[in-house]
């Protein structure tokens, strides 16, 4: 039986964990739940799964429920990490705020299986670094790199010659470019293939969460990045190809259903059937790839320009994506401003080398210099 913390339980992995261990009663055992606010549904998850232990990063005032143990803050979900009836820790929070719960569970010598990509774009060398110290086991969730993972097991990591990730394209593929100004939230929100929460959402129309993905990959796998590519795939059933030296291509397909990679992480080295859809070409028909255009998805080319230059600058691009996501979401600028405003922040940068406490210093700067200048209002 393996004991399993969910962070971030009431998201879209969130809740898809919980619906995979209650598929498989006789292996995973949900001890904990964290979130960010949403006390009422934390608790009401708490409740039907009968779970004791819960944690909030902003609890509302005076938060308690007779019978349940409550972490608060950051520093609360770091304890619940590092609990000893915990063994594996689900990272599935929105954002960067997940890093230091994170290397918690790493320090701890627990299995991270982390679905938030954003850990490791602010500071992926000091995860990585944590995790082989404490050897500790860093599983994906995210699918491309769930399926990197699957594709690289046929071969050695050192005749890893590429690593390819597939990107639906997201709802604006097709779209005129001269009528991106006038993108909507709404429209924004309107995934193609999958279902998710709206900062990934919005992540996949600009596609800097493919461009968060190739940092994520980077780091991951130790790859250069030269090695890690992206193709447009709009049908989302090859989730990942992996190269080889000789020039064998070995690729990971699926449905895209996040539930697969998740199981992968939790049960991992093992597989099981939990009754999830499968897959049928015959009914998928054609398979179609593309080169993203730069013009069409600047955000791309921003999270590239990033890495190359390294250390905190892929810390800011992230941090300053994420407010510019949010200000969006609340109507307060417009889809086209979301890379113009993160090339601001990251023009006016001074890149540090990476370790945890210039990251974390570059996290804040980044959010404060670009949230003084949004507007307040509504557009
Ligand atoms: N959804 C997918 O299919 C998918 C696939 C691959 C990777 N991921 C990654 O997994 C992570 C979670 O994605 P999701 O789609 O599950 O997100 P989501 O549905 O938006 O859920 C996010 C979770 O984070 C919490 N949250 C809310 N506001 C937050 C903030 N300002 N900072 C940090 N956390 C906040 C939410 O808590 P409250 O309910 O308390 O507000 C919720 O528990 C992301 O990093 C995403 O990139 C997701």
């Amino acid at each position: 039986m393996r004991r399993v913390l969910v962070l971030g339980s009431t998201g879209s992995i969130g809740k898809q964990t919980l619906d995979v261990a209650c598929r498989l009663p006789h292996r995973l055992q949900i001890v904990g739940l964290a979130t960010y606010r949403d006390y009422k549904a934390l608790s009401n998850q708490a409740t039907s799964l009968g779970v004791r232990i819960v944690g909030l990063i902003e609890p509302p005032p005076n938060a308690s429920i007779a019978g349940l143990t409550l972490y608060a803050g950051v520093e609360g979900l770091c304890a619940m990490a590092q609990r000893a009836d915990v063994d594996i820790v689900v990272v599935a929070l929105g954002g960067a705020i997940a890093l230091q719960p994170t290397l918690a569970a790493l320090e701890a010598g627990k299995t991270v299986a982390l679905a938030t990509k954003e850990v490791l774009v602010a500071a992926g060398e000091v995860v990585m670094r944590t995790a082989r110290q404490y050897d500790a086991p860093l599983l994906p969730i995210d699918s491309e790199h769930s399926g990197a993972f699957q594709a690289m097991l046929a071969g050695k990591r050192e005749q890893v010659a590429r690593l390819i990730l597939t990107a639906s394209g997201g709802p604006f593929r097709t779209r005129s470019l001269d009528t991106f100004n006038a993108i909507t939230v709404e429209e924004a929100l309107k995934h193609p293939n999958w279902d998710m929460g709206a900062k990934i959402t919005v992540d996949s129309a600009t596609m800097m969460n493919k461009g968060l993905e190739v940092i994520e990959a980077q780091h991951l796998f130790g790859l250069e990045l030269e090695q890690v590519e992206v193709l447009i795939h709009p049908q989302s059933i090859v989730h990942a190809l992996v190269e080889f030296v000789d020039g064998s291509v070995i690729g990971q397909l699926s449905l895209p259903d996040m539930r697969l990679p998740i199981q992968y992480a939790l049960l991992y080295p093992d597989r099981v059937d939990i009754a999830l859809p499968r897959l049928r070409l015959e009914q998928v028909g054609a398979l179609s790839f593309e080169t993203p255009d730069p013009a069409r998805y600047p955000c791309l080319e921003l999270a590239y320009a990033a890495a190359r230059v390294g250390g905190t600058m892929t810390t800011v691009l992230n941090a300053a994506n994420e407010v510019a996501v949010r200000a969006f979401l609340k109507h307060q600028i417009r889809f086209t401003d979301i890379p113009r405003l993160v090339e601001q922040v990251m023009a006016a940068h001074a890149p540090q080398p990476a370790t945890l406490e210039n990251a974390l210093a570059a996290d804040r700067w980044a959010r404060e210099y670009l949230q003084k200048s949004l507007p307040t209002h509504a557009l």
